[in-house]
């Protein structure tokens, strides 16, 4: 819309029409003129007017006409009357009628200047203030759509959702979250948490979430069980416009049937690997007795086939033992004879076994202990722990280099560090070279034969004890596995 005030003359003397037009054009004023009521009214029908001057006597309709046919048809637009001195009376009545002010003629320019100017002037301000209305009104409407397109949304969704503000009440859920939570009332929101949820380890989440500094946004991943239900809770910071943590939102999966799908393919790897472990290991037997001779003579080519397959039975029987062990640490079932033991011993003998491996890639392996002292642990499973990290940093380094060996007590705790100059494990990759079977794609180390559940055994192994197992890796530089067991404190 333009800025510029139009303004309609309305007289039936073409001296002041032209006399005003002149004035008014000269202040940027938009002038249009009628030398009666009819057409003054005709051009009200056709285009935007912003002020009237009208006069009072004329042919056709009077002013008086005029104006009460304004105030019905166009009441926003303010009306100055022009009068003699003569009609100054009916001027003051027409203003009780509505309009906004009068001026007398013969004109004193300064007046009426100041007297259309006051009556633009408020004429602006009053449509800034629709305007600003109508915007008010609009982004009430815009504001409404949205959180009404937010609340179909969120219950459309198949997974259940829950926001809290920072006072932990729960001021947005939707049906499904009521469904894996196991609720069966209405509850109108806000809800304190604990009307909801009981679970403490989600409580603690979101209530460390809320404590979580502006800028840092941590997603907090966790299985929560409701009932019979496994439930996926994945808790979030909400953020306010200037990064302030202002709650949290919570979306909830139910896990239940992949939890029982990957117990059933665990329990048909076990009963498989159970399966083929006994006529292995008898195979086995039968032929290390034909490979000692004991069944006649062998010449060099059988005596070399017979012991390439033992190889092979060999790695299957390896493959089969990782499966069950993994199985059983899964279970809780894992034997454990905790007993006070030498790291740096076990650590020593690993290396000595490993040594000719990693000569013949032409690796160095260098040792470094100091304050060893025993941990409460299984000699065996330790051997695992270390054997398994000793044997990728040597497996994941294809052109040679260094494999560090570092054991060192801390205060409370054993630490004992692998360090490699191998191929490095890309960051993304970090979190998932720990699962069962994962093994991260390296046109490198394509060659190395393995299953992926070395670092699977190394873990539980280690959190059975008690211990904690983290990894630094460069891809291209090398990587480092610390572990930290808790060390036995004499006293
Ligand atoms: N020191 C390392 N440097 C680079 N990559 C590594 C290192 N250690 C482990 N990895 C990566 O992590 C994956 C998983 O290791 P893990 O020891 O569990 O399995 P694996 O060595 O493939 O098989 P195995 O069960 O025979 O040990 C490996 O396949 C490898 O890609
Ligand atoms: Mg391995």
């Amino acid at each position: 819309m333009s800025d510029v005030i139009r303004i309609l003359v309305v007289d039936d003397e073409r001296p002041i029409r032209e006399g005003c037009q002149r004035v008014l054009t000269a202040k940027d004023y938009d002038v249009r003129t009628a030398e009666n009521g009819q057409e003054a009214l005709d051009i009200l029908e056709r285009e935007r007017v912003d002020l009237i001057l009208l006069d009072l006597k004329m042919p056709v309709l009077s002013g008086e006409e005029v104006l009460q046919a304004v105030q019905e048809r166009h009441p926003d637009v303010p009306v100055i009357i022009i009068t003699g001195h003569g009609t100054v009376d009916t001027a003051v009545e027409c203003m009780k009628n509505g309009a906004y002010d009068f001026i007398t003629k013969p004109f004193q320019i300064d007046q009426f200047l100041a007297t259309v100017n006051r009556a633009s002037e408020k004429r602006k301000l009053e449509q800034q203030a629709r305007r600003y209305q109508e915007e008010n009104v609009r982004n009430l409407y815009d504001l409404h759509l949205e959180k009404s397109r937010l609340r179909t949304m969120i219950n459309c969704l198949a997974n259940g959702v829950m926001v809290t503000n920072r006072s932990m009440e729960v001021v947005l859920h939707n049906p499904v979250l009521m469904q894996l939570l196991d609720i069966k009332e209405e509850i109108d929101a806000p809800v304190p948490i604990s009307g909801i949820t009981s679970d403490q380890a989600l409580i603690k989440t979101l209530e460390s979430i809320l404590e979580q500094h502006e800028g840092k946004s941590e997603w907090v991943s966790q299985e929560i069980q409701v009932g019979a239900k496994a439930l996926r809770a994945i808790s979030a910071p909400a953020l306010g416009p200037d990064g302030d943590v202002m709650g949290t939102v919570t979306v909830l999966e139910d896990i239940t049937p992949f939890k029982q799908l990957d117990q059933m393919k665990t329990d048909f790897v076990n009963m498989v690997a159970h399966e083929l472990r006994s006529p292995l290991v008898s195979i086995r037997q039968l032929q290390s007795v034909i490979l000692e001779g004991l069944t006649g003579p062998l010449n060099e080519k059988q005596k070399d086939y017979i012991s390439r397959g033992m190889n092979k039975i060999d790695a299957l029987l390896g493959l089969i033992n990782d499966l069950l062990d993994i199985a059983k640490i899964e279970a809780g079932k894992y034997e454990q004879h905790r007993i006070p033991t030498d790291l740096g011993k076990l650590m020593k003998e690993t290396v000595s076994l490993l040594e000719p491996r990693a000569k013949q890639q032409g690796i160095t392996i260098t040792c470094d202990y100091h304050d060893l002292k025993p941990v409460q642990a299984d000699p065996k499973n330790m051997e695992e722990v270390l054997n398994n990290l000793l044997s990728n940093a040597i497996n994941y380094s294809p052109n040679g280099g260094t494999v560090a060996v570092r054991a060192r007590g801390l205060g409370e705790f054993m630490e004992i560090e692998v360090t490699d100059t191998g191929v490095g494990i890309p960051e993304e990759e970090l979190p998932k070279i720990f699962d069962k079977f994962y093994r991260v794609k390296h046109p490198e180390t394509r060659k190395v034969i393995g299953t992926g559940l070395g670092l699977a055994i190394v873990k539980s192994v280690v959190e059975a004890h008690n211990g904690t197992i983290e990894v630094e890796s460069t891809p291209g530089k090398g990587s480092t596995f610390r572990i930290r067991l808790p060390m036995i404190v004499e006293g």
